[in-house]
């Protein structure tokens, strides 16, 4: 396929433009960009998301999902969307300029609207995730992060969003084109990753650079990748670890700021469509390529080979060449890695494979990592950001109706925890919280989902650093104690608990007199009187408490707690 080294457009002004009109944004209307959105923003301004000029329109976003076609034809198989609250979208007109601003407030750009519009979520899902499942990451945040109202128009770029971490290695496409104009790269296969690399990666790179006779570019994400995956900077200490392992004057690597979708058959479309923009000819496409795990029903949201056939059907259109994953196994006997399907005395010789859950394991546990998988470096620099999850902080997160017995049995836990020793413990209780934290809130549902976030962020604060955070809110709704988990489970365990008790013996034993003002009519909004109650789903644990001693609820966690390796016995 062709090399166009030529500068893609980008939709910067000049910078004596970007000043005056920095100065005039102040005025504009503002929105406050989501984390997801200065991404979005970033590589539309760049130029990694050309054709694109702005967030796309509603003909644009029809076209998208309906057959991953823009209204003027060319193929672009994600949505880029602003989405915005409704309160948000009513305050702005179609015609109108608004000014688009970090989390500091710092304008990055301006938008004319042109399109207002409410999105038919459900279908989008559908079409570009493939099914309307909440268990798929995107589709979740579709649902329940997302803006109602969708907002489209041409953006006029001011700045790049500010990174202060790793800047020598971030490239915009231009920079990107520019070095491979300068060191004379006509072919570029690049490698698109949000893992640490081990040493079957960097084996099946160095046979894709070979097999297409052509240089190689490392390209990792350092946006937005899956809930639970390992943080950049610690994988992108594990990159420099390797780099050295691959020869420099073949070899390069690039930080790309985007934030996927885990929408596997059309993100390896739109993963390619990118990295042509950024300046390759050459894009390897894995199995399950960036694949969300299963859906809610335990199955694959995709086939393992989708990517790799849709990418197949559009490469021409493209024009980036896939390289198609080999999986690579190592072959003791011969102390070597080779491909899985290429080894023809397979059944005479001894093949090992790691997989990514044992190797999770393996790093939860303390437990040997051999040097055959991986890199001494690398394993190292996981093992500092990841001790073993005796080590590590975590939450557990009780659920139940008030009067269930939440808070007896979290001081229990406390206690038994503290005598323990080894990690600080901090209690969480609902009554406790909305006197400190939260003492302005009521019961509505708005509020109750503040008080959850809160104690949420509290909690993974405390399991970042190392801490035991022990929460005992009500916390009745489901989409609400799913966020909590994704966002503590960045950072250790998050063990939910739901304290079982019935309503009627929640009701019976009326510790605090409130059920009893409830069926009066005196509280309103009571929880299992006149307001609703997600039973959890899959808890990691259930708490039978009606015939059950307090100490026993408490040491049923101990042992859940050992069990996952978060104590020791
Ligand atoms: S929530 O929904 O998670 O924000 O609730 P939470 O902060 O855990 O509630 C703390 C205590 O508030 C008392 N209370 C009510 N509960 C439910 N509904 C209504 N309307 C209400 N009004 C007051 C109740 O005693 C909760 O304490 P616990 O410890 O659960 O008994």
């Amino acid at each position: 396929m062709a090399q166009d080294l030529s500068p893609i457009p980008e939709l910067y002004v000049s910078y004596d433009s970007a000043l005056k009109l920095k100065a005039e944004a102040g005025n504009l209307t503002s929105h406050d960009l989501t984390p997801r959105q200065i991404c979005d923003l970033e590589l539309l301004m760049n130029g990694g998301f050309n054709p694109l000029k702005g967030f796309l329109t509603e003909a644009d976003y029809d076209g998208v999902v309906e057959n991953m076609r823009l209204a003027s034809g060319a193929l672009w198989p994600i949505p880029i969307t602003l989405d915005v609250s409704q309160k948000e979208a009513d305050t702005i007109e179609v015609g109108q300029d608004i000014a688009l601003r970090d989390q500091e407030g710092m304008i990055l750009a301006t938008m004319t609207i042109t399109d207002k519009w409410t999105p038919n979520k459900a279908n989008e899902a559908e079409k570009v995730f493939g099914a309307d499942d909440s268990a798929h990451p995107a589709v979740n945040y579709l649902h329940n992060q997302a803006g109602a109202v969708y907002l489209g128009g041409p953006i006029t770029g001011i700045q790049q969003p500010v990174h202060y971490d790793f800047r020598a290695r971030r490239d915009t496409p231009n920079e990107l084109r520019a070095y491979f104009r300068k060191m004379g790269w006509r072919k570029v296969v690049a490698f698109q990753t949000r893992n640490p690399l081990h040493r079957a990666h960097q084996e099946l790179t160095f046979r894709a650079a070979k097999e297409a006779q052509a240089n190689l570019l490392i390209h990792p994400i350092v946006g937005l990748t899956k809930p639970g995956d390992i943080d950049h900077f610690t994988r992108v200490r594990c990159y420099e670890a390797v780099l050295d392992q691959y020869p420099s004057s073949t070899t390069a690597m690039s930080l790309l700021n985007l934030a996927m979708r885990m929408a596997g058959p059309r993100e390896a479309v739109w993963h390619g469509l990118i990295r042509k923009n950024h300046g390759c000819t050459h894009f390897i496409v894995g199995r399950d390529h960036a694949g969300p795990g299963n859906n809610s029903a335990g199955e694959d949201f995709y086939g393992p080979y989708d990517a790799q056939d849709l990418f197949r059907e559009h490469q021409e259109e493209m024009d980036i060449e896939m390289v198609d994953f080999k999986h690579m196994v190592y072959v003791q006997d011969r102390a070597q890695y080779e491909p899985a399907d290429e080894i023809a005395d397979k059944d005479n010789v001894t093949v090992l494979n790691i997989s990514g859950t044992e190797l999770r394991r393996r790093l939860a546990e303390g437990i040997d990592i051999p040097e055959w998988f991986s890199f001494p470096s690398v394993v190292e620099e996981l093992r500092k950001s990841r001790p073993a999850r005796a080590k590590q902080g975590f939450t557990v997160f009780f659920t139940g109706f008030s009067g269930s017995g939440k808070s007896t049995i979290a001081n229990a836990l406390m206690v038994k925890l503290m005598e323990m020793g080894g990690r600080p413990v901090t209690l969480l209780d609902g009554d406790i919280v909305r006197k400190n934290l939260s003492s302005e809130l009521g019961f509505s549902k708005e509020h109750r989902d503040l008080n959850i976030r809160r104690i949420g962020y509290v909690a993974s604060e405390i399991t970042k650093n190392g801490g035991i955070a022990i929460c005992a809110p009500i916390a009745p709704y489901a989409t609400t104690r799913r966020a909590v988990r994704e966002d503590i489970e960045e950072f250790g365990a998050f063990i939910e608990i739901h304290v079982a008790t019935s309503i009627e013996e929640c009701e019976r034993r009326d510790r605090k007199g409130l059920y009893k003002l409830a069926r009066e009519g005196k509280i309103k909004e009571f929880t299992g009187i006149s307001d609703p109650y997600d039973v959890p789903q899959n808890p990691e644990l259930s708490l039978e408490t009606e015939s059950v001693e307090v100490d026993n609820c408490a040491h049923q966690v101990i042992l859940k707690l050992e069990s996952m390796g978060l104590i020791k016995g």
